[in-house]
C-alpha cells in the first residue's frame, strides 16, 4: 500500500512530536511513524528538567539554545493546554543545588560569581535560609545555590497533550510502523518504506531518537553519529506529603517533586550501548546520592524504577537541520536536555523546512560538522 504526506516525521518522541506539532499549525500536512508507541522511549523516561542554570556551566551557543527554550515554556505549554484542554504538570518554584562538602561549597561558591557576573538568575543561600525552604534537606548541606528560573515539566502529561493537538489539526500518527528505509531518486527524497506500507513525500524528517543512525537507503555520509546513553531512574510515592517544593540537584543525583504525588530520583549516566535494564548498581546508586542529599527520604514508600536512552552525540551537542539528500532532515541528539529542547526545536525546523533556510541560532548544530574528516566517527 502507498499513501502520500506532504512532511513525513519519523519517531514519536518529544522531538517528532514537537516538529509535527508546529508544521501542523501551519498549515502542512503531517504524518508521524512511530516504530512502537508514541513517546515510550526517552521522552517518557525523562524526568523533565527545565533547569540549564543548574545543569550547564558554559554561556555558550547550546546554553543560549536551552535558555531561549526555556523562555519559549509558558506560552508552549499554554497553547497545548488551551488547545487540549489536558493539564499539563508544569513547575515553576525554581532548582535547587545544595553543597554536602567544603569542596562542594568552593565549586558552587565559584560558579555563583561566574553565574552572578554574566547575569544569570542566581542566588547564593545559607544553610539554614536552604533548609527554611526545604526542611526535607540533609543536616550537612553547607550552602546552596537557587535558581529561580529554573522550571519543570511532567514530559508525560506534554506527549500526551502534543499528540492530541497533532491530531485535533489533522496530523496523522502511526504507531506501531517502524521505517526501514528512506526512498531516493538522485539525492532528493521521494519517500519512506516501512515493512508493507510506503510513503511518498518530499519531505521528511529524521527524530528518531538514540536509533537515527540505523535508517537504510542513504549515504553513511547523512546518517548522523548517534549513540544511547543509559538512564536508570526511580520514584517514590510522597501522596500529598511533597518533600520539596524545589527540584533538589547535584551533579550525581536529583530529585524531582511531582504535583502527582511522586518524587523522581534521577538519574544515571551509562555507556552501555542499547542495554536498557534496571540494575541492582544503578538503584544503589541512586538510593545513595538520594539519602545523601535528603536522609528523611528512608521512609517513603518505594514506587517504581524505569530507563531510556538519550540520544548523543560526541560532542554532546543535538544536530539539527538539512543533510546533503534534499528534502532529508535531522532532529536527533539532544542527550540530556531534550524535554527542555523541545520547543526551540519545534520551531527551528519548522521555520527551516518552511523557509528552506538556516536560522541563526539552528547553526552551531547542524549535521554537516560531522562531515569533515575528523569528525567521521562517534
Ligand atoms: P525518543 O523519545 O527516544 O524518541 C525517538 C522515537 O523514535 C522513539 O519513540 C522510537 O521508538 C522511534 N523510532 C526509532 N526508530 C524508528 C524507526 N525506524 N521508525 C519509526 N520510529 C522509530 N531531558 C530534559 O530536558 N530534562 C530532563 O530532566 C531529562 N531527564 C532525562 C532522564 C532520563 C533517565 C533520560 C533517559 C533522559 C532524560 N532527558 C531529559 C533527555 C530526554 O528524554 C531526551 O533528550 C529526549 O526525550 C529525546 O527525544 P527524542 O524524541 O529525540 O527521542
Ligand atoms: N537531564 C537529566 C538527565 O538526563 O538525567
Amino acid at each position: 500500500m502507498v499513501h502520500t504526506s506532504e512532511i513525513v516525521v519519523i519517531g514519536g518522541g518529544v522531538i517528532g512530536l514537537v516538529i509535527a506539532w508546529r508544521l501542523s499549525h501551519n498549515g502542512h500536512r503531517v504524518t508521524v511513524l512511530e516504530r512502537g508507541q508514541i513517546g515510550r522511549e526517552a521522552s517518557w523516561a525523562a524526568a523533565g528538567m527545565l533547569a540549564p542554570h543548574c545543569e550547564l556551566d558554559q554561556p555558550d551557543a547550546f546554553f543560549e539554545l536551552c535558555q531561549k527554550s526555556l523562555e519559549a515554556y509558558p506560552a508552549f505549554i499554554s497553547a497545548l493546554k488551551q488547545e487540549t484542554g489536558y493539564a499539563i504538570d508544569y513547575i515553576t518554584n525554581g532548582t535547587i543545588f545544595p553543597a554536602l562538602s567544603d569542596g562542594d561549597q568552593q565549586k558552587l561558591e565559584i560558579r555563583y560569581k561566574r553565574q552572578k557576573e554574566a547575569g544569570l538568575p542566581v542566588e547564593l543561600l545559607s544553610a539554614k535560609a536552604s533548609r527554611r525552604l526545604e526542611p526535607n534537606l540533609s543536616g550537612h548541606v553547607q550552602m546552596a545555590l537557587r535558581y529561580p528560573a529554573d522550571h519543570q515539566v511532567e514530559n508525560r502529561d506534554l506527549i500526551r497533550a502534543l499528540t492530541q493537538a497533532i491530531r485535533q489539526l489533522g496530523g496523522i500518527i502511526h504507531e506501531g510502523t517502524a521505517v526501514k528505509r528512506i526512498l531516493t531518486d538522485q539525492s532528493q527524497v521521494i519517500g519512506v518504506q516501512a515493512d508493507s506500507v510506503s510513503w511518498e513525500t518530499r519531505h521528511i524528517v529524521n527524530a528518531t531518537g538514540s536509533w537515527a543512525r540505523y535508517l537504510d537507503g542513504v549515504p553513511n555520509t547523512v546518517r548522523p553519529p548517534i549513540r544511547p546513553v543509559h538512564g536508570q531512574i526511580l520514584s517514590l510515592a510522597t501522596g500529598d506529603a511533597w518533600p520539596f517544593r524545589h527540584t533538589i540537584y547535584s551533579s550525581k543525583t536529583y530529585l524531582v517533586p511531582r504535583s502527582n504525588g511522586r518524587l523522581l530520583i534521577g538519574a544515571t549516566v551509562e555507556e552501555s550501548g542499547f542495554r536498557k535494564e534496571v540494575t541492582v548498581e544503578g538503584i544503589l546508586q541512586l538510593f545513595h546520592g538520594a539519602l545523601r542529599l535528603a536522609p528523611a527520604l528512608r521512609s517513603y514508600p518505594f514506587e517504581a524504577t524505569w530507563s531510556g536512552l538519550r540520544p548523543t552525540t560526541s560532542d554532546s551537542l543535538p544536530i539539527l537541520g538539512p543533510t546533503a539528500v534534499k528534502g532529508l532532515y535531522l532532529a536527533t541528539g539532544h542527550y540530556r536536555n531534550g524535554i527542555l529542547l523541545a520547543p526551540i526545536t519545534g520551531d527551528l525546523m519548522a521555520d527551516m523546512i518552511e523557509n528552506q533556510s538556516i536560522p541563526s541560532l539552528m547553526k552551531p548544530f547542524l549535521p554537516d560538522r560531522f562531515y569533515k574528516p575528523e569528525h567521521r566517527e562517534v
